[in-house]
Protein backbone atom coordinates (compact mmCIF):
# COMPACT_ATOMS: atom_id res chain seq x y z
CA UNK A 1 0.00 0.00 0.00
CA UNK A 2 0.88 3.76 -0.70
CA UNK A 3 3.10 5.03 1.50
CA UNK A 4 2.02 7.95 3.82
CA UNK A 5 -2.06 6.28 4.10
CA UNK A 6 -3.91 7.20 7.15
CA UNK A 7 -7.44 6.25 9.01
CA UNK A 8 -10.48 8.59 7.73
CA UNK A 9 -10.13 9.65 11.72
CA UNK A 10 -6.81 9.97 11.79
CA UNK A 11 -7.15 12.80 8.85
CA UNK A 12 -9.55 14.79 10.43
CA UNK A 13 -7.38 15.23 13.37
CA UNK A 14 -4.33 16.24 11.55
CA UNK A 15 -4.10 20.29 11.77
CA UNK A 16 -2.88 22.72 9.22
CA UNK A 17 -4.45 20.52 5.91
CA UNK A 18 -6.71 20.76 3.44
CA UNK A 19 -8.65 18.23 2.77
CA UNK A 20 -9.50 17.12 -0.94
CA UNK A 21 -12.16 13.98 -2.13
CA UNK A 22 -12.22 12.41 -4.99
CA UNK A 23 -14.55 9.45 -6.84
CA UNK A 24 -14.11 6.44 -9.25
CA UNK A 25 -17.91 6.25 -10.61
CA UNK A 26 -18.35 3.02 -12.67
CA UNK A 27 -20.81 0.34 -14.30
CA UNK A 28 -21.19 -2.91 -15.57
CA UNK A 29 -22.23 -2.83 -19.56
CA UNK A 30 -23.11 -5.38 -21.89
CA UNK A 31 -21.89 -3.16 -24.66
CA UNK A 32 -19.64 -4.12 -27.23
CA UNK A 33 -16.75 -1.99 -29.14
CA UNK A 34 -17.31 -2.87 -33.33
CA UNK A 35 -19.71 -5.32 -32.04
CA UNK A 36 -17.17 -7.79 -30.59
CA UNK A 37 -14.86 -6.49 -27.94
CA UNK A 38 -16.82 -6.41 -24.59
CA UNK A 39 -16.69 -3.84 -23.11
CA UNK A 40 -17.16 -5.17 -20.07
CA UNK A 41 -17.32 -1.93 -17.33
CA UNK A 42 -17.63 2.03 -17.96
CA UNK A 43 -15.43 3.84 -15.74
CA UNK A 44 -15.04 7.94 -15.56
CA UNK A 45 -12.27 10.18 -15.62
CA UNK A 46 -12.61 13.89 -16.29
CA UNK A 47 -10.32 16.18 -18.82
CA UNK A 48 -9.16 18.72 -16.14
CA UNK A 49 -8.82 22.14 -17.01
CA UNK A 50 -4.89 21.80 -16.77
CA UNK A 51 -4.95 19.03 -19.11
CA UNK A 52 -4.07 16.23 -16.89
CA UNK A 53 -6.97 13.75 -16.48
CA UNK A 54 -8.24 13.04 -12.68
CA UNK A 55 -11.57 11.73 -11.39
CA UNK A 56 -13.85 14.67 -10.73
CA UNK A 57 -14.25 15.81 -6.89
CA UNK A 58 -12.05 18.25 -5.47
CA UNK A 59 -11.69 20.49 -2.05
CA UNK A 60 -13.71 20.05 1.37
CA UNK A 61 -14.02 22.20 4.13
CA UNK A 62 -14.90 19.51 7.42
CA UNK A 63 -15.43 21.94 9.47
CA UNK A 64 -18.60 23.22 7.56
CA UNK A 65 -19.17 20.00 5.67
CA UNK A 66 -18.43 16.03 5.76
CA UNK A 67 -15.86 14.52 3.58
CA UNK A 68 -19.01 12.95 1.79
CA UNK A 69 -21.12 15.69 1.25
CA UNK A 70 -17.96 18.00 0.60
CA UNK A 71 -17.91 15.15 -2.55
CA UNK A 72 -21.31 15.19 -3.37
CA UNK A 73 -21.32 19.23 -3.65
CA UNK A 74 -18.06 18.84 -6.03
CA UNK A 75 -20.02 16.50 -8.09
CA UNK A 76 -22.46 18.63 -8.28
CA UNK A 77 -20.20 21.60 -9.60
CA UNK A 78 -18.51 19.24 -11.92
CA UNK A 79 -20.42 16.03 -13.08
CA UNK A 80 -24.14 18.35 -12.79
CA UNK A 81 -25.92 15.41 -10.21
CA UNK A 82 -25.83 15.12 -6.57
CA UNK A 83 -24.51 11.72 -6.12
CA UNK A 84 -24.98 10.62 -2.98
CA UNK A 85 -21.75 9.14 -1.27
CA UNK A 86 -21.56 7.34 1.84
CA UNK A 87 -18.61 6.76 4.43
CA UNK A 88 -18.30 3.11 3.27
CA UNK A 89 -17.37 4.46 -0.01
CA UNK A 90 -14.30 5.71 1.05
CA UNK A 91 -11.77 3.40 0.02
CA UNK A 92 -8.22 5.51 0.86
CA UNK A 93 -7.00 7.96 2.48
CA UNK A 94 -3.47 9.45 2.26
CA UNK A 95 -1.30 12.78 2.85
CA UNK A 96 -0.64 14.44 -1.02
CA UNK A 97 3.23 14.14 -1.34
CA UNK A 98 5.53 17.19 -1.05
CA UNK A 99 6.87 18.44 -4.79
CA UNK A 100 10.85 19.91 -4.47
CA UNK A 101 10.23 23.10 -2.94
CA UNK A 102 6.25 22.68 -2.69
CA UNK A 103 4.58 21.12 0.43
CA UNK A 104 0.94 21.27 -0.08
CA UNK A 105 -0.13 19.98 2.96
CA UNK A 106 -2.89 18.47 1.38
CA UNK A 107 -4.59 15.10 2.68
CA UNK A 108 -6.55 13.17 -0.22
CA UNK A 109 -9.42 10.57 0.19
CA UNK A 110 -10.34 8.71 -2.85
CA UNK A 111 -14.22 6.95 -3.29
CA UNK A 112 -15.42 4.16 -5.22
CA UNK A 113 -19.05 3.97 -6.16
CA UNK A 114 -20.76 1.71 -8.34
CA UNK A 115 -23.77 2.55 -10.54
CA UNK A 116 -26.15 1.42 -12.94
CA UNK A 117 -25.57 1.86 -16.40
CA UNK A 118 -28.43 4.52 -16.78
CA UNK A 119 -27.39 6.46 -13.93
CA UNK A 120 -23.75 6.80 -15.65
CA UNK A 121 -24.91 7.87 -19.54
CA UNK A 122 -27.44 9.98 -17.19
CA UNK A 123 -24.43 11.70 -15.60
CA UNK A 124 -22.24 11.75 -18.67
CA UNK A 125 -25.38 14.05 -19.79
CA UNK A 126 -25.70 16.24 -17.16
CA UNK A 127 -21.98 16.86 -17.10
CA UNK A 128 -22.35 19.15 -20.14
CA UNK A 129 -25.99 20.53 -19.09
CA UNK A 130 -26.36 21.34 -15.61
CA UNK A 131 -22.55 21.20 -14.44
CA UNK A 132 -21.75 24.67 -14.01
CA UNK A 133 -18.01 23.73 -13.95
CA UNK A 134 -18.56 22.50 -17.64
CA UNK A 135 -16.36 24.15 -19.75
CA UNK A 136 -14.73 25.64 -16.50
CA UNK A 137 -12.69 23.62 -14.35
CA UNK A 138 -14.21 20.21 -15.99
CA UNK A 139 -13.37 19.99 -19.51
CA UNK A 140 -15.73 16.85 -19.64
CA UNK A 141 -15.86 13.26 -18.69
CA UNK A 142 -14.24 10.55 -20.11
CA UNK A 143 -14.74 6.64 -20.26
CA UNK A 144 -11.63 4.75 -19.52
CA UNK A 145 -10.86 2.04 -22.45
CA UNK A 146 -10.35 -1.11 -20.26
CA UNK A 147 -9.48 -3.46 -23.02
CA UNK A 148 -6.42 -4.13 -25.13
CA UNK A 149 -6.74 -3.63 -29.27
CA UNK A 150 -4.98 -6.13 -31.31
CA UNK A 151 -2.81 -3.54 -32.48
CA UNK A 152 -1.88 -2.74 -28.89
CA UNK A 153 -4.58 0.72 -28.27
CA UNK A 154 -6.98 0.78 -25.88
CA UNK A 155 -5.94 0.92 -21.98
CA UNK A 156 -1.95 0.60 -22.65
CA UNK A 157 -2.54 4.24 -24.50
CA UNK A 158 -4.81 5.64 -21.83
CA UNK A 159 -2.32 4.98 -18.77
CA UNK A 160 0.48 6.85 -21.29
CA UNK A 161 -1.75 10.01 -20.82
CA UNK A 162 -1.02 12.26 -17.76
CA UNK A 163 -2.38 12.18 -14.50
CA UNK A 164 -3.12 15.06 -11.61
CA UNK A 165 -1.40 13.58 -8.49
CA UNK A 166 -1.44 9.65 -8.09
CA UNK A 167 -4.92 9.68 -10.17
CA UNK A 168 -2.76 7.16 -12.49
CA UNK A 169 -2.14 4.82 -9.58
CA UNK A 170 -5.44 5.17 -7.84
CA UNK A 171 -7.22 4.18 -11.50
CA UNK A 172 -4.54 1.06 -11.84
CA UNK A 173 -5.32 -0.33 -8.40
CA UNK A 174 -8.91 0.14 -8.63
CA UNK A 175 -9.17 -1.97 -11.64
CA UNK A 176 -6.75 -4.62 -9.85
CA UNK A 177 -9.13 -4.74 -6.95
CA UNK A 178 -12.46 -4.55 -8.37
CA UNK A 179 -11.52 -7.29 -10.64
CA UNK A 180 -12.62 -4.68 -13.58
CA UNK A 181 -9.54 -5.84 -15.93
CA UNK A 182 -7.78 -9.58 -15.06
CA UNK A 183 -4.30 -9.15 -13.92
CA UNK A 184 -2.29 -10.54 -16.62
CA UNK A 185 -4.14 -8.31 -19.11
CA UNK A 186 -3.33 -5.40 -16.80
CA UNK A 187 0.17 -6.18 -15.88
CA UNK A 188 1.04 -5.87 -19.89
CA UNK A 189 -1.08 -3.38 -20.50
CA UNK A 190 1.25 -1.14 -17.47
CA UNK A 191 4.21 -2.88 -19.27
CA UNK A 192 3.29 -1.29 -22.77
CA UNK A 193 1.97 2.24 -21.61
CA UNK A 194 5.04 4.93 -22.00
CA UNK A 195 5.13 6.09 -18.61
CA UNK A 196 6.26 3.19 -16.14
CA UNK A 197 5.16 4.35 -12.46
CA UNK A 198 2.54 2.76 -10.78
P1 LIG B 1 -11.18 24.44 -7.01
O1 LIG B 1 -12.65 24.60 -6.87
O2 LIG B 1 -10.58 25.26 -8.09
O3 LIG B 1 -10.46 24.57 -5.71
O4 LIG B 1 -10.89 22.93 -7.50
P2 LIG B 1 -11.43 21.62 -6.84
O5 LIG B 1 -12.03 21.95 -5.51
O6 LIG B 1 -12.29 20.91 -7.82
O7 LIG B 1 -10.09 20.78 -6.57
P3 LIG B 1 -9.36 19.70 -7.46
O8 LIG B 1 -10.31 18.69 -8.01
O9 LIG B 1 -8.45 20.35 -8.41
O10 LIG B 1 -8.51 18.92 -6.34
C1 LIG B 1 -7.67 19.60 -5.43
C2 LIG B 1 -6.30 18.97 -5.47
O11 LIG B 1 -6.41 17.57 -5.29
C3 LIG B 1 -5.60 19.14 -6.82
O12 LIG B 1 -4.87 20.31 -6.89
C4 LIG B 1 -4.72 17.93 -6.88
O13 LIG B 1 -3.50 18.13 -6.21
C5 LIG B 1 -5.51 16.89 -6.15
N1 LIG B 1 -6.29 16.07 -7.09
C6 LIG B 1 -7.17 16.44 -8.04
N2 LIG B 1 -7.70 15.40 -8.69
C7 LIG B 1 -7.16 14.32 -8.14
C8 LIG B 1 -7.31 12.93 -8.38
O14 LIG B 1 -8.05 12.45 -9.23
N3 LIG B 1 -6.58 12.13 -7.59
C9 LIG B 1 -5.76 12.63 -6.64
N4 LIG B 1 -5.07 11.79 -5.90
N5 LIG B 1 -5.58 13.91 -6.40
C10 LIG B 1 -6.27 14.74 -7.12
MN1 LIG C 1 -14.35 21.48 -8.30
MN1 LIG D 1 -12.15 19.10 -9.03
MN1 LIG E 1 -13.87 23.31 -5.30
MN1 LIG F 1 -14.34 25.28 -7.98
MN1 LIG G 1 -15.45 -7.87 -14.37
Amino acid sequence: MASGQMSRAEALECKGFRHACHVMLYSDTESQLFGKTPIKHIVLMQMRYDGLLGFPGGLVNPSEETLEAGLTRELLEEVGLAVPIREEDLVETCIAPPHPGFNPRLILHFYVKKMEEEQIRELEKAATTTAVDHGLEAMGMVRVPLYTTKSGGGLPNFLSQSFIGNARTQLVTSLRRLHLVSPGELQRALQNSLRMHA
